[in-house]
């Protein structure tokens, strides 16, 4: 029986991770849960799995979910530390990294750095300090298993293949929910629009990622670090019907692909029973059903995002992960009104201008330009702000 931790359990890949345990639950035992604020969701999943110890990050939800589960044989932790701790027990075989953005860097490397295997899904962290995250697992023999879509579709293409064979990677792109916008009919998108997903149902911050194609350039540095691979072999291809998730092509001009319908449960369980595949039962992929297949390059004049992944790598250090907060802080100013959609690359772009990039050599560095970009968006936002 494989012993689980799930950092960001009540979240989209959390819950999707969580119906793939109740479905298997004779190969799984759930050791370790944590969260952000959210204590009544998490008291369900306590309740229902009965891991030994949970964290919520937030310290009030902490005190109010003891104060509910007091009698429960659980410990409840708080803080980033608690998070940290749960993602370090002893008795857990793999950590399944699924909280959203940036906070997720801490506990990640903690699971690392414990010698523990990890289902990344949990992209920013190897936005921020990709090669850090790499060292360390490469000491430890530590193995990360991509959980994005994306990711797993490379990870799954290249497998029997020799990596000095690989001439290029493909990421292919839904497009989002905006695709079809012009640049001035994108400016002032409401969020409802925004979050509209045409195939994939997410959390709000990556699908607004999704509508900027900020994703993609996250992704894009991710997969730099984790196929260990220059960003020049690394293209995008809108595609958007999602059902190519992702594409190796090969010096002899072979070109590898994995294909399936959109559902976030055929990467997660790949992760967790890596190499084993598992009986999701879920429906067939009908291509003569699905009749054609469409294929576009990706317009960086529209989706500007997108470029900023690829010249964070260029400058490289601390940029990406000042890339990654200015992203983080304008979304949440997006969604919460304060700002225009067009504004949010704009607080990209200025933020990464401002910056001086220098070498991410350890956490720190990384976590000190992630709190000075967050300053700096913080304040760019403040201008823009409606
Ligand atoms: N959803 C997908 O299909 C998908 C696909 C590919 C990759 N990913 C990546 O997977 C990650 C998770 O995405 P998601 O869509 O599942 O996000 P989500 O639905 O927003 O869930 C995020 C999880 O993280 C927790 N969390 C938020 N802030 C936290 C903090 N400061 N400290 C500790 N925990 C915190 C949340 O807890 P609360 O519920 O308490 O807020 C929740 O459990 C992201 O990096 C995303 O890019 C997602």
């Amino acid at each position: 029986m494989k012993k689980i931790v799930i950092l960001g359990s009540t979240g989209s890949i959390g819950t999707n991770t969580l119906d793939i345990v109740t479905k298997f639950s004779a190969q799984f035992q759930v050791v370790g849960l944590t969260a952000g604020t959210n204590g009544d969701k998490l008291e369900e999943q306590l309740r229902q799995f009965k891991p030994a110890v949970v964290a919520l990050s937030d310290e009030l939800a902490a005190v109010k979910l003891r104060a509910r589960c007091g009698k429960f044989p659980v410990e409840i932790l708080s803080g980033v530390d608690g998070v940290a701790q749960v993602a370090q027990l002893p008795e857990a075989d793999l950590v399944i990294s699924a909280i959203v953005g940036g906070a997720g860097l801490v506990p990640t490397l903690a699971a690392i750095r414990a010698g523990k295997n990890v289902a990344l899904a949990n992209k920013e962290p190897m936005v921020m300090a990709g090669p850090l995250m790499q060292e360390e697992a490469r000491k430890r023999g530590v193995r990360i298993f991509p959980v994005d879509s994306e990711h797993s579709a490379i990870f799954q293409s290249l497998e029997g293949h020799r990596r000095e064979d690989v001439r290029r990677l493909i990421l292919t792109a839904s497009g989002g929910p905006l695709w079809d916008l012009s640049k001035e009919q994108m400016q002032d998108v409401k969020s409802e629009q925004a979050l509209k997903h045409p195939n994939w149902k997410m959390g709000a911050k990556i699908t607004i990622d999704s509508a900027t194609l900020m994703n993609k350039g996250l992704e894009v540095v991710e997969a730099r670090w984790l196929f260990d691979i220059p960003s020049r072999q690394i293209d995008v291809l809108i595609h958007r019907e999602s059902i190519v998730h992702s594409l190796v092509e090969y010096r002899d001009g072979s070109v590898i692909a994995q294909l399936g319908l959109p559902d976030m449960r055929t990467p997660i369980s790949y992760a967790l029973q890596y190499p084993e595949r598992m009986p999701l039962e879920l429906p067939s992929l009908d291509l003569a059903d699905i009749g054609k297949l469409t294929f576009q390059r990706p317009d960086h004049e529209r989706f500007p995002c997108l470029s900023f992944g690829y010249e964070a790598l260029r400058i490289g250090g601390t940029m990406p992960a000042t890339m990654n907060a200015a992203n983080e802080v304008a979304v949440a100013a997006y969604l919460q009104e304060g700002i225009r959609f067009s504004d949010i690359a704009e607080v990209i772009q200025t933020t990464m201008e401002t910056h001086t990039a220098r070498d991410v050599r350890t956490l720190e560095d990384a976590l000190e330009a992630d709190r000075w970009a967050r300053e700096k968006a913080g304040s760019l936002v403040h201008a823009l702000a409606r």
